[in-house]
């Protein structure tokens, strides 16, 4: 992590107070002052502030089930950030792990834990996202071989990977994904003369979405740990 960022995890202080704290010399990384707000921090590095040890607070993990116009990034921007919903402290170390857009509902997940975030949307690892859609024409049951298939988007070089769709009735069905291209769905239903209707994203890996609209909750440390080993569950 980065030092500006331990700080900031350790203490009240904000990004532009820990830069200030560093260039003044009062933070020192084993017993040496370091001027340099991006050194890289290591688990076992002992971190002062004035001569006290810092120890950084441990990593938070949500579940949020985001409403319709509210947005994933971690400013307002034409629609408000989904984490306003969050009446917790420290929100602005969050982030959310895997942007929905704003037209979309559903689970998202919430942290500070990089690490653990880049592995749930690293495309390499394949995590499943299972999104209900609503669509404007009736489909045809033929059609699921060529979300297996993979499906060229307008504008791109390579295909989609293999995805499954579950069809519910002619115009509900259910699509999981293990990529996250932008607007992949509403895209994909588009190259088949579709249209979407509505997305609401109900699970990721083996967690179901359980709260309702607009609410949120933390994840048990079970839950935590199997979305850390979600590219082997799958
Ligand atoms: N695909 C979309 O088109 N939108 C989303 O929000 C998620 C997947």
């Amino acid at each position: 992590m980065r030092l500006d960022k331990f700080i900031c995890k350790s203490t009240e202080y904000d990004l532009v107070d820990a830069t200030a704290l560093i260039e003044n010399s009062r933070v020192v990384v084993n017993e040496v002052i370091t001027h340099e707000p991006t050194h890289q921090v290591h688990k076992n590095n002992v971190v002062t502030l004035d001569g006290k040890t810092l120890t950084p607070r441990l990593s938070r993990y949500f579940m949020l089930n985001k409403p319709l116009n509210m947005i994933c990034s971690n400013i307002d921007e034409q629609y408000p950030s989904a984490l306003n919903l969050l009446d917790i402290d420290n929100k602005t170390e969050l982030h959310i792990a895997g942007r929905l857009d704003a037209d979309t509902t559903g689970l998202v997940l919430i942290t500070d834990d990089g690490h653990w975030s880049f592995n749930i949307t690293a495309p390499k690892n394949k995590c499943e996202k299972v999104y209900k859609v609503v669509l404007s024409r009736p489909i045809s049951p033929d059609i699921t071989q060529r979300f297996q298939q993979g499906i060229l988007l307008q504008g791109e070089s390579s295909p989609t990977l293999p995805a499954t769709l579950h069809i519910i009735d002619a115009h509900n069905v259910l699509l999981t994904l293990t990529e996250g291209r932008f607007h992949q769905i509403k895209r994909m239903f588009s190259a088949i003369g579709n249209r979407v209707k509505s997305l609401h994203r109900q699970q990721i890996a083996n967690l179901e979405l359980d709260v309702d609209i607009g609410h949120w909750r933390s994840l048990t440390q079970a839950e935590v740990e199997a979305l850390s080993l979600s590219d082997k569950l799958l």
